[in-house]
């Protein structure tokens, strides 16, 4: 089969891999059909994940249909068109018990990772049962692959992790895929306001077409003046980190209110400053998290009753034998203007 292999930083070939066999009873081999490139399979090939050993398929999102199962899983059988979780998940270990699939003491996020992972022909599916989902009859599959990563991620660790509430002021640093499903999911709740806070005019111009109610080009750098004269001088009740630089976590530092809350979700790889001598007095939570796509039957309901579109972050299509041609548009996002690729294996 065909698969994009990772060689170390810098390097990726698309190569012919054997097809993977199952190699657990509770396995299942996917067909992909669809799968697409996360900002994440950049960051490992800049060298950003040790985890990630050259000689790795990369990728971990997609859909795609069942292939073959081991005998030890029950929920679906060849065939069956199935959703692939991001996170990997065995339902039995203390953190799944707690529903923390992302630190699931055998799984979490191994798929294209410390396993190999969607940008292929086939994949191999640890935990099948409690890591795939079956793709609702007439659902539109494009749009599903973006629940695989990017919705569970804004919806978990922005908006829940943000206690979003009706009538509340969020602003989302960040107009990449990953803020922008904050901005799409955020709207569950109704807030009043949502800023959107970037550096590329596109992003934000998209961010408004999404409900942003405001848009910020913090180039200038005057984001915090202009977030205060949104907020009448109060801040935001809810910052949403979506970028994983220091300049962007210490802005949610000076844009969150008294009570408010800031929720990281960007992957920070270098020392951030926590100004606490600003903070220790405005009564503020600060949260992190790992995605761990609790949240995906919730996303699927709500995809099928159209309450949301995810396919509105859909922006280019390649087949996978041009997936080389995939990762240069995505890679070059703001002279491309992209935002997910879908790859048709
Ligand atoms: N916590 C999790 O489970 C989880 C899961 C998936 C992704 N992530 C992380 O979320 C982050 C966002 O992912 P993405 O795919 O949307 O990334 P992306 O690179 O596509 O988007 C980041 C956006 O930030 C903007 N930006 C960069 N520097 C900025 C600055 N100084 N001020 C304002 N905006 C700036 C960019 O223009 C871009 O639009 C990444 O760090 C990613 O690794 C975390
Ligand atoms: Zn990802
Ligand atoms: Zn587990």
């Amino acid at each position: 089969m065909k698969a994009l292999v990772y060689l170390g930083p810098s390097k990726k070939e698309l190569d012919e891999r054997p097809k993977p066999d199952i190699a657990a009873p509770t396995d299942a081999i996917v067909r992909i059909t669809k799968t697409t490139i996360c900002g994440t399979d950049l960051h490992i090939l800049k060298g950003d994940v040790p985890s990630c050993a050259p000689g790795r398929i990369l990728g971990h999102e997609g859909v795609g249909v069942i292939d073959r199962v081991g005998p030890a899983v029950t929920a679906f059988k060849q065939g069956d068109r199935v959703l692939i979780s991001c996170i990997s998940a065995c339902g039995k270990c203390v953190y799944c018990r707690k529903l923390m699939y992302s630190h699931c003491t055998t799984g979490g996020w191994i798929l294209g990772n410390k396993i190999d992972g969607t940008q292929a022909e086939f994949v191999r599916i640890p935990y099948a049962d409690t890591s795939l989902y079956p793709i609702p009859d007439g659902s539109d599959e494009e749009a599903l692959v973006m629940l695989s990563d990017i919705l569970p991620t804004g919806f978990e660790c922005g908006v829940l992790n943000g206690k979003v509430q009706p009538g509340s002021t969020v602003a989302i640093v960040g107009a990449g895929p990953i803020g922008l499903a904050a901005l799409l999911t955020a709207q569950f709740y109704a807030p009043a306001e949502i800023i959107m806070i970037d550096l590329d005019p596109n992003r934000l111009e998209v961010a408004r077409s999404f409900g942003a109610t405001a848009a910020v080009n913090s180039a200038d750098g005057k984001a915090v003046e202009s977030v205060m004269k949104l907020t009448g001088g109060r801040g935001v009740d809810t910052a949403i980190e979506a970028v994983g630089i220091p300049a962007t976590f210490e802005l949610c530092e000076e844009i969150v209110g008294p009570g408010g809350t800031i929720a990281n979700i960007g992957v920070h790889g270098t020392k951030v400053t926590l100004h606490l001598e600003r903070l220790w007095d405005r009564n503020i939570t600060i949260t992190t998290r790992l995605v761990d796509t609790v949240s995906t039957p919730m996303l699927l309901n709500i995809v099928k009753s159209r309450k949301i579109d995810p396919k509105l972050l859909i922006t280019h299509r390649f087949k996978l034998d041009s997936i080389f041609d995939a990762y240069e548009a995505f890679g070059q996002a703001a002279k491309t203007k992209a935002l997910k690729i879908i790859i048709d294996a």
